[in-house]
């Protein structure tokens, strides 16, 4: 299996998985329609075709003219709060241009898939560390489209023998090692970039959304990843589908709270970071936390940049020498 098209290859997981592949020897067909994604996030000796995927005559002609061995698919909407707002573009975005990439794989004969899904998918955990086998009760449409996406692979495999591997990312964070490539959204809404726009002095300070909750200090937890160990575990998935198809938490199965993220960030820029306490967050989990057991046992996958100093120096790397992202 060497051919990988990536649906959302130039956005930030996106340009990390296809810079792992490419550095493993696959070749990678990166698909975006650049509407969050950057032209600049594609390695240059990956291939880039712009096109979105409701256009199905576009993605069957692609699949007609090139080798295409397998499918990483991550090209969606991810905003929880977006999500709410506007469900429908979630559904349509999320689910149903999920299904024309489905049916043009099994129109071309195309049949194995890794799929982009969530810790949303779990909603508000009723034990830590989650385990894939726990209850899945999505709190936010964002969730809803994601778990929906995993129930629409199963019974493709079933009609159309269709192999999937279903990674349910908890907070993925850092940046490629080399500093050329990292997180870039317009609007940025996640922890750890908006921390460090705080540090380049691109902000004021950072809002910490609750800190009256059960926890330590008070602050939410969440259990990052590191990008690269995110695009290492792609590889070990599509590696595994000659086996059959599972679904997988992907988390680091350390707890980290905003106020200890902050504080990392601090000791990690030397610079004093002002944080504001705020009113929370809605549908915020308190505490999402996963077990990676079956992960590390099933696919012998490990994180290799487990620690969140070492996420945060990374992000920091790619944030300084690009203060303005992919746009310089
Ligand atoms: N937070 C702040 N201040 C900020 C930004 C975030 O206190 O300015 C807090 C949040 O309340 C949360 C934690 O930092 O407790 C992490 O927030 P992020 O927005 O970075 O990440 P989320 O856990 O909300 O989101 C992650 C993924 C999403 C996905 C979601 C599903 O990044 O793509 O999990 O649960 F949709």
């Amino acid at each position: 299996m060497k051919n990988i098209f990536v649906t959302g290859g130039a956005g930030y997981i996106g340009s990390h998985i296809s810079k792992e592949l490419l550095d493993k020897h696959y070749s990678v067909l990166v698909y975006d329609n650049l509407q969050k994604g950057h032209r600049k996030a594609v390695d240059s000796r990956a291939v880039f075709i712009g096109g979105d995927l409701s256009d199905a005559k576009r993605l069957d002609k692609v699949f007609k003219e090139h080798k295409i061995d397998a499918v990483i698919h991550l090209a969606a909407d991810s905003l929880v709060e977006e999500s709410v707002k506007n469900p429908e573009k979630y559904w349509k975005n999320n689910v149903e241009n999920g299904k024309i990439l489905l049916d043009v794989m099994a129109k071309n004969k195309v049949r194995k898939i890794v799929f982009s899904s969530s810790a949303a998918v779990y909603g508000e955990p009723e034990k830590i560390p989650i385990r894939e086998e726990d209850k899945l009760k999505p709190i936010n449409p964002y969730g809803k489209t994601k778990l929906e996406f995993e129930k629409i692979l199963q019974k493709k495999e079933k009609t159309h023998n269709i192999s999937f591997i279903s990674l349910r990312y908890f907070n993925a964070a850092g940046a490629d090692p080399s500093g050329k490539i990292g997180e870039d959204h317009k609007p940025e809404t996640h922890l750890i970039p908006i921390v460090l726009q705080v540090a380049l002095g691109k902000r004021d300070h950072v809002n910490i959304y609750g800190t009256d909750y059960n926890t330590k200090d008070g602050t939410c937890i969440r259990d990052y990843i590191h990008v690269t160990d995110l695009a290492i575990a792609h590889i070990a998935a599509l590696k595994s589908l000659d086996k059959g198809s599972s679904i997988y938490n992907l988390g680091s199965e350390k707890g980290y709270s905003v106020e200890e993220v902050i504080e990392t960030a601090r000791k990690v820029t030397g610079k004093p970071i002002r944080a504001i306490a705020a009113a929370r967050r809605s549908n915020d989990p308190p505490i999402l936390i996963a077990s990676s057991k079956k992960i590390k046992k099933e696919l012998k996958w490990k994180p290799k940049y487990g620690e969140l100093a070492v996420i945060i120096k990374t992000a920091w790397k790619w944030h300084k020498n690009h203060p303005n992202g992919f746009e310089e």
